[in-house]
Parts: C-alpha cells; structure tokens; sequence
C-alpha cells in the first residue's frame, strides 16, 4: 500500500468535502466508527488498464475482500455501503465476479437491503453477436445492519400532473385494490393517490452517462451518488467515497450539503476532484431524479 501524500479540503457555506490522496485501506483508518454512508464505484474488473489497475474478474472476490475491514470499521452502526458496478463479459458468456462478490460479502456480516439498478438513458452504441446494448449497472446496497438509517422522503418525487386528470375520472375498478384484467396477481387502488402531492421512486434509476469529459475515463453522473447520500446520510452525516476518482460523490455531497471525504491513490485524478468540486459543489445539477413520475398504466398489471 501506498502512503498518503497530499490532503486538501473545499468548503462551501453548507458542508466540506477533503480529497486524502492514497490508498483507502490506509487512509481510512483514521475514520473508524464515523463514516454514515459509503458511496463508490470501484475499478471494474479488467477495465481500463491504461488508466488505473484492474484485476481478473476470477480474482475480484479476493481483491475486493481485502477492502471488507476496512469499509466495515469505517461505518457508524447504522451506516450503508453503496456499491455501483457492473459484471463482464469473457469469451462470449456473462462472468458472474459481481454475484459472487456480494455473496462474500454477506459471509463476511453485510446486510444485502437492496439491488438498485441504474438504467442507462443513452447507452453506449454498438452491436455484437450475442447480446445488445448494455443498458444498466448494479448499485447494491449493503448495510451493517438490517435497520439502517434510511430517509426515503429525501427523495420524493412530484405526482406529476397525470393525476389529476386520471383522478377525475376515478372508475368502480380504481375505487378498492383489484386484480389485473391478466389475472396476473398483481392489482392497484388508484384512489390511494387522491390528495398526494409526492411519490416515492422505484429502485431502477434513469440517468444518462456522463457526456463531457471530467478529466477522468470512469465518472458516473452527479445524480446517482446524490440519490443515495439524500436517502442514507443524514443532514450533518459524513459521507465517503473511498474510489474517489474525479470526486463526482464530493460534488454530490456538498449539493446536498453533507460533509465529505474523497480517496483516490493517484495523484492526477485527486487534483482533478478538487477542481471539479471548486467548480461544480455549488452548481446546478440535473435533477431528473427528482421530476414528476409517469402515469401509472390503465389496464393490465400495476
Ligand atoms: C471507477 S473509478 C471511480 C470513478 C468515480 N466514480 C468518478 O465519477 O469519477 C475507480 C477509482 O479508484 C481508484 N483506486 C483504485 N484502487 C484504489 C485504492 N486501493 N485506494 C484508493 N483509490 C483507488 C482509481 O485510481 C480510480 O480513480
């Protein structure tokens, strides 16, 4: 392991966010018990080699335990880890290296609450002879505990205008839970929504890729690190990304005005976080995920 040689700390009005350069198993000693969320993208698995190092996929399980202590100390009782990542494929057939890394992890005393998954709105081209387009990531969410902090009116979304028109005309199948026309099991009381302003989001996250270059092969949007810090960090909690990169979770943390640590092991990509998060930690971000929900379907199952 590398030692840290450089800190730096950008503060806005509201929150502060330190990018510690060097490895996280390292850096993070200094953090036990304090952490309320860890929110990350790791290398992928035989990624991006010219950028930074990768490993097998055969042996992620392993290279990825050797973080579980770590992470683990790191986090308060009540504290989540966030893992967004995405399997591979090798000669042909899907590696399940992702599976079976959560499984490990779970071995280990990790709670798996939930899978998210992060629905790419403009995935990348291409076409190949067995599959189509990749579309979406994983975003686990693993916790120290089954009942972690979780603040779903965070993100709430807006009901969106279709309600009241679909309201006004309530029919005798929207007045009491029903089952589908396709007998499929599933029903839905529609009246259940009469004077609701908000909604909650479902676990499929759809964000577009990030088109501009951040100086960095690897950054997923704002949005994404921003939807689980406002649903898993309280107001004045403490968040981390360990695999810090171009520092989009710092961004994300001081726009929602929580307190920050970025960790990266290279030099290059710490100073473009410090950068971007001079530039962006109080800018404007894409809310999408936080815009009016569609229209739930008329017929069928709900
Ligand atoms: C997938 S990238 C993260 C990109 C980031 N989510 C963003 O939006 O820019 C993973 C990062 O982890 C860093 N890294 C790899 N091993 C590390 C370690 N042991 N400690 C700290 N950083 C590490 C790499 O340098 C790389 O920048």
């Amino acid at each position: 392991m590398t030692s840290q040689t450089m800190r730096t700390t950008v503060n806005t009005p509201g929150a502060y966010c330190t990018v510690i350069q060097g490895d996280n198993r390292d850096s993070l000693k200094e953090f036990t018990d304090q952490v309320d969320l860890i929110v990350t993208s790791p290398p992928y698995a035989d990624a991006r080699h010219k950028h930074y190092d990768s490993v097998h996929p055969d042996d992620f399980v392993d290279w990825f335990l050797s973080f579980h202590e770590p992470f683990y100390a790191a986090l308060k009782p009540t504290g989540s880890l966030v893992i967004n990542i995405k399997d591979k494929v090798v000669d042909g057939v899907r590696h399940r290296f992702v599976w079976h890394t959560i499984e490990a992890l779970c071995e280990q005393g990790w709670y798996a609450i939930d899978d998210y998954i992060w629905h790419k709105t403009n995935p990348m081209p291409g076409s190949w002879p067995t599959r189509l387009r990749d579309g979406w990531e994983y975003c686990f969410h693993l916790s120290k505990s089954p009942r972690p902090y979780f603040n779903a009116d965070d993100v709430r979304k807006p009901i969106g205008d279709w309600v009241e028109s679909r309201l006004k005309k309530l029919g005798g199948n929207d007045l009491s839970r029903h089952n589908s026309v396709n007998e499929s099991g599933f029903g839905r009381d529609i009246s259940k929504w009469v004077g609701k302003d908000t909604v909650l989001p479902s676990n499929v996250l759809s964000l577009a890729l990030v088109g501009k270059n951040k100086g960095h092969p690897a950054v997923f949007p704002v949005d994404l690190p921003l939807f689980f810090i406002k649903l898993l960090c309280p107001p004045n909690g403490l968040v981390v990304d360990p695999f810090g990169g171009s520092g989009t979770s710092g961004v994300a943390a001081l726009l929602a005005d929580r307190n920050c640590i970025l960790m990266d092991n290279n030099p290059d990509y710490c100073a473009e976080a410090i950068h971007r998060l001079q530039q962006e930690g109080k800018a404007t971000f894409n809310a999408s995920l936080f815009q009016p929900e569609k229209p739930l379907p008329t017929n069928g199952s709900s």
